[in-house]
């Protein structure tokens, strides 16, 4: 024990002080009486003298074995160093100084240990929660072990101690440990686990190591998964991203590998997400994703499909197309899906395509112009690909429908009067689709489908008729006629044109009157104004015309009024006031008479002034042909005047008497005036009577000169009797002769 070492050693250095006192040469050891040297180190001893010049020293172990150290002598000094010390070394050693005749002895026990390293602390297996584990702590390389006293620690709680007392047989270096079992849980994450050694060699200082070791709790892998985006059920060229997780602690790390058909495992990567570009079908497969951590793994697969990507072919515009018969169209094929695909096009019933076909990439285009009755057929775009064959169609429809309708009607718009409105949709086609809808303003007024067969392809023009009869009220309506061309889909909304016309129903012309003023009967040389007028809508025009003998009109003005400043004879007669718009005419006629006094009578007599009796004489009065005059031939007489019975004015005596002879006088006479003649008829006596003229050549004479103007006079005579109505020809007559 070392306290009982300590006391016998005491024991000694008293004695040795108390000789020492009585003695001038002296000896002193360093260390005093006991040194402590651990197995390895160097130690030296020192022995050093006083009272002595030249001492000698030895040295010796109590048992008398080797020193199994060196020795050197330095004057007063000895120093024994042993390096490394050894266990041989564990002795009690005594330095003998001699001087002279003096002797001198000191002892010095050499206590060896050896604790050269910190304890250390060894696990059975991760710590995992749950599961029972052994901690071990070990003391390496000790001795004396029986002084060892081993402790372990969770935190600040003791868990095992231990002394070692057993005996030792032999000096040797011996690891000693300590072990526990115990079952980590949760809450020993981030505690520590201390293992401490101590060496009781030094009662005052025991020799301590100890290691300190945080507790590292571990959590299997588990509840690894795998999410996948967007699907495990994929295309070829597509991506896919698969996202793996895993708990445990610490937290897994992943890892991604994909099975080989020989069941090995090809690491692609140790990310958490593992992205897959533009896949291809030989990346089907089986992927395993792994979480592994110190403590353990857990896997999770994931079967990927990629298939092959099927091309699609696209057909444009729709799966129809109508167009407009004239214009032009392009049919576009595009494919999706095929790097280099083959197009081919053809209708359906095998008729010449009639258009141009442009193949380029993963296009086509069929073009039709210009679009003809030709085109209309089911197109079909047959592509190509990979072996594989795909077919599209589109049913290309025609229509035409070019321009708007337009509006006839039969006639101007009169109000009353039935009209006919034609609105008429050229160049239609099919006009099986068309509609044609007349509206008065908002109100339909018919409405027409063209349902009848179609025999060919053509274009048409077809019309809608209807009568109706305007009222000055439709003026400002608008008519609309509106076709429509329905599509043979329903969704599609039908094509559309419309015209419009606003209507203006007119008013014939009615109540046409003329105002004459002053007068219609005028003396020759005053001024007439003849004012004309009508009612109707629009305000009729006014023509103003003269009637001429053959009963033709001579237009004179468009004025209402017309007026003659000085009316002339050749002014009588019959005027025309017409009242005019677009909805017909209304005239009114007035009769102008102008009155001349009579002037250039000629009173003459034939075959001359002075005549033989029995001569046929001829007296005759004219009166300028002016009508509406009387001619009153007479016969001067002192008994009164005879008037004589005269045709036209010309009297004939037949076979001259000489009675005859004597003043004949001619008066022309009219309302406005009269004019005399006369002449005086000479007639001698003669021995045979005989006639000079034959009777044709008087009849010619007649005409030429007299029949004219006794027309005039009995038209005149008969239009005044029947306007005043109390006027008689054979009065006219009577009084002429
Ligand atoms: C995993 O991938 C993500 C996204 O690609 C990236 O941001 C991250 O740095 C990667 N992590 C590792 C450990 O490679
Ligand atoms: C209407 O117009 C069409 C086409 O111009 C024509 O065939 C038809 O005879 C017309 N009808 C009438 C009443 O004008
Ligand atoms: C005819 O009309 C003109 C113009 O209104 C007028 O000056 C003239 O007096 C009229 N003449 C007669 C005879 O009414």
């Amino acid at each position: 024990m070392p306290g009982k070492m300590v006391v016998i050693f005491g024991a000694s250095a008293v004695l040795w002080i108390m000789f020492a006192a009585s003695q001038a040469f002296k000896i002193e050891t360093s260390p005093e009486y006991r040194t402590l040297a651990q197995i390895g180190d160097s130690v030296s001893l020192t022995c050093s003298t006083t009272g002595c010049e030249s001492p000698s020293f030895s040295w010796r172990t109590q048992i008398d074995s080797p020193l199994n150290g060196k020795v050197r002598n330095e004057g007063t000094k000895s120093i024994l160093t042993m390096d490394p010390v050894r266990f041989e070394n564990e002795h009690s050693y005594l330095c003998t100084a001699t001087c002279g005749s003096g002797k001198e002895e000191k002892g010095i026990q050499v206590d060896i240990y050896s604790f050269p390293k910190d304890p250390e602390i060894h696990l059975s297996a991760p710590l995992q929660v749950g599961k029972p584990v052994t901690v071990k702590c070990l003391a390496p390389d000790v001795y004396p072990f029986d002084r060892l006293e081993m402790s372990l620690l969770k935190g600040d709680s003791l868990m095992k101690n231990q002394e070692f007392l057993e005996d030792m047989d032999k000096k040797s270096l011996e690891t000693k440990s300590l072990e526990i079992t115990f079952t980590p849980v949760i809450e020993d994450i981030g505690k520590v686990l201390v293992c401490r050694a101590k060496l009781h060699i030094d009662e005052i200082n025991p020799k301590e190591r100890e290691t300190v070791k945080e507790l590292q709790v571990y959590i299997s892998p588990k509840n690894t998964a795998i999410s996948v985006h967007p699907s495990t059920s994929l295309q070829e060229g597509d991506a896919v991203t698969m996202t793996c997780s895993s708990e445990g602690l610490p937290a897994p790390e992943i890892l991604w590998s994909k099975k080989l058909d020989n069941g090995n495992l090809q690491l692609l990567s140790g990310n958490a997400t593992l992205t897959l570009i533009a896949m291809r079908m030989e990346d089907s497969g089986i992927y395993v994703c792994e979480g592994i951590n110190p403590v353990g793994r857990n896997r999770k697969e994931v079967e990927l499909i990629v298939q092959e990507k099927p091309f699609t072919v696209d057909i444009v515009p729709g799966p129809r197309v109508t167009a407009q018969v004239g214009g032009s169209v392009v049919l576009t094929c595009a494919v999706e899906g095929c790097e280099s695909p083959s197009f081919s096009w053809r209708t359906q019933i095998d008729s010449p395509l009639s258009g141009t076909v442009r193949s380029e990439g993963a296009m086509s285009t069929l073009t039709l112009n210009p679009v003809s009755f030709d085109h209309e057929h089911s197109y079909l775009c047959t592509v190509t690909c990979r072996q594989k064959k795909l077919e599209k169609g589109i049913q290309v429809e025609l229509y035409s429908f070019p321009r708007d309708p337009e509006i006839e009607m039969s006639g101007p718009l009169v109000h009353g009067k039935p009209v006919t409105v034609n609105c008429t949709v050229p160049s239609v086609y099919p006009f099986d689709h068309l509609e044609i809808e007349l509206l008065k303003g908002e109100t339909t007024l018919m409405n027409k489908f063209f349902l009848e067969e179609m025999e060919r392809k053509a274009l048409e023009t077809k019309s809608l008729e209807m009568t109706f009869i305007p009222t000055t009220e439709d003026t400002g309506k608008v008519l609309v006629c509106q076709a429509k061309l329905h599509s043979s889909e329903m969704e599609s909304d039908p094509k559309q044109r419309q015209s419009t016309q606003t209507l203006y129903v007119n008013v014939a012309p009615k109540d046409t009157t003329i105002l004459v003023s002053p007068s219609h009967v005028l003396v020759e040389g005053s001024p007439v104004n003849l004012t004309c007028s009508s009612d109707g809508f629009p305000a009729p025009k006014i023509l103003w015309s003269r009637q001429l003998n053959g009963g033709e009109l001579q237009p004179l003005s468009e004025d209402t009024t017309l007026t003659i400043i000085s009316t002339k004879i050749e002014d009588s007669g019959i005027y025309v006031c017409e009242g005019i718009n677009q909805a017909g005419i209304s005239k009114n006629t007035v009769e102008l008479i102008i009155q001349v006094s009579p002037k250039d009578i000629q009173l003459t007599v034939f075959p001359s002034e002075s005549v033989k009796e029995g001569d046929t004489v001829i007296i005759s009065c004219t009166c300028g042909n002016l009508p509406e005059t009387w001619i009153i031939l007479k016969k001067k007489a002192e008994t009164g005047d005879t008037v004589l019975k005269s045709v036209g004015g010309a009297y004939t005596i037949r076979k001259a008497q000489l009675e005859d002879a004597g003043v004949y006088e001619c008066e022309s006479k009219n309302e406005v005036g009269s004019q005399l003649r006369s002449l005086t008829l000479d007639v001698k006596g003669r021995e045979n009577n005989k006639d000079y003229f034959s009777p044709e050549l008087l009849v010619l004479y007649c005409v030429s000169s007299l029949i004219i103007p006794a027309i005039g006079m009995i038209i005149y005579f008969a239009r005044k009797a029947n306007m005043k109505g109390s006027y008689s020809l054979v009065e006219a007559q009577k009084s002429k002769v």
